[in-house]
């Protein structure tokens, strides 16, 4: 079969001097693109969700950068660098758990650094360009990611578990956890999904089932609450999530319930897969501990879905990833390879290693 068609989250509009992101807070009723023409506007987009996924917001960051370089030149602003770190630290303070926000910005700022003092339309077209360059990486990145996970995933099919959207819709590419389940699908080997809801913003049902069955995959919704007992009647063969970061040892951010899929999984003898690019990857966080967990609004949970589903007058905690300790994960799988534990040796290889590196593992 073909490549499977998938929505792109974040593109180019008017020659550059825009972004184009679905605006995923409207999914899966309306398929609206919202235009961006600057860094407070991408920086509120990002924000409120309108773009999420680890990946797609360091694409959706980096080009909005650009667009922003690229507006300040168009009324005349010259582009120094106190202009360049404005924009800079608006987009990086948007959201603070995901490693590809800043990954993305501090490629960003190498760019620009290679030509702070050239001609303002030299460095918006170098900006464009590394915006461009992290897009088509990230791309290369899902399909080969959904490549080496395919591998993973028994011969004559099976029932993969995932949880939020590490789709499409989260990344330049066929997503992480969710590409092995294209190229299964493109392979004609049967795979049939379950995910989560994922409360409290629904990434799983909105967006994934959403995406999902836009490719005709077939795919079941459940609440949150079933995984545990899906897994202990045998209906689940593996489980599959993205990330938001990964720490050098292994420890893994995602979105908040992994960590209890992980421990279910463990409970009941079910492989738990973790699929990332290397740039979600931060070596420089020692482990999991040390990886800040975003605490979203309240009205997320008291109100999330339009209806007030508790007390106006109770506390609400709303934390919008939790850490998976390394122990839980059978395998993280990257672009550059299948990483098994223990992982620092393999973290600290795949994240060193520079482009046009060959993987470590292919199976
Ligand atoms: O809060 P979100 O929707 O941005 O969280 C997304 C996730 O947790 C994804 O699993 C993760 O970013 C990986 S996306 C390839």
């Amino acid at each position: 079969m073909a490549e499977v068609r998938v929505p792109q989250a974040v593109r180019w509009a008017s020659a550059g001097a825009a972004l184009e992101i679905i605006d995923q807070t409207r999914l899966p009723e309306n398929t609206t693109y919202l235009r961006l023409g600057s860094a407070v506007e991408t920086a509120a987009a990002i924000r409120e969700m309108r773009v999420r996924g680890a990946p797609a917001i360091g694409i959706a960051a980096a080009m909005g950068l650009a667009v922003e370089m690229g507006r300040l030149a168009r009324s005349g602003v010259p582009l120094g660098a106190e202009a360049f770190q404005e924009a800079h630290a608006l987009l990086r303070s948007t959201r603070p758990t995901g490693h590809n926000l800043s990954w993305a910005l501090e490629r960003m700022r190498c760019a620009y650094a290679r030509c702070a003092g050239a001609a303002a339309a030299e460095v918006v077209a170098a900006l464009r360009a590394e915006a461009d360059a992290i897009a088509a990486e990230d791309r290369l990145a899902c399909r080969r990611i959904g490549e080496l996970g395919f591998e993973l995933l028994p011969p004559e099919g099976a029932t993969v578990y995932t949880h939020c959207n590490a789709g499409a819709l989260a990344t330049g590419g066929i997503g992480t956890a969710v590409a092995p389940i294209y190229v299964a699908r493109e392979r004609g080997v049967p795979v049939r999904v379950i995910v989560g809801e994922t409360r409290p913003l629904l990434q799983g049902s909105r967006l994934t089932a959403w995406e999902l069955s836009q490719a005709g995959v077939d795919v079941t919704v459940v609440a949150d609450s079933v995984a545990a007992s899906l897994m202990k009647e045998g209906r689940v063969n593996l489980v599959i999530t993205g990330a938001d970061r990964i720490a050098a040892n292994g420890d893994v951010a995602n979105k908040i319930g992994t960590y209890g899929l992980a421990v279910l999984a463990g409970h009941h003898g079910i492989p738990f897969y973790v699929a990332a690019p290397v740039s979600t990857i931060d070596p420089a966080t020692r482990n999991g501990g040390r990886i800040p967990v975003e605490q979203r609004d309240a009205a997320e949970v008291r109100q999330g879905c339009g209806a007030v589903t508790a007390p106006r007058e109770v506390a609400i905690a709303n934390p919008a990833f939790d850490v998976t300790p390394a122990g839980f994960i059978t395998a993280i799988v990257t672009e550059r390879g299948v990483l098994r534990p223990p992982y620092s040796a393999g973290i600290a290889e795949v994240a060193g290693q520079g482009e046009g590196s060959r993987p470590l593992e292919s199976g």
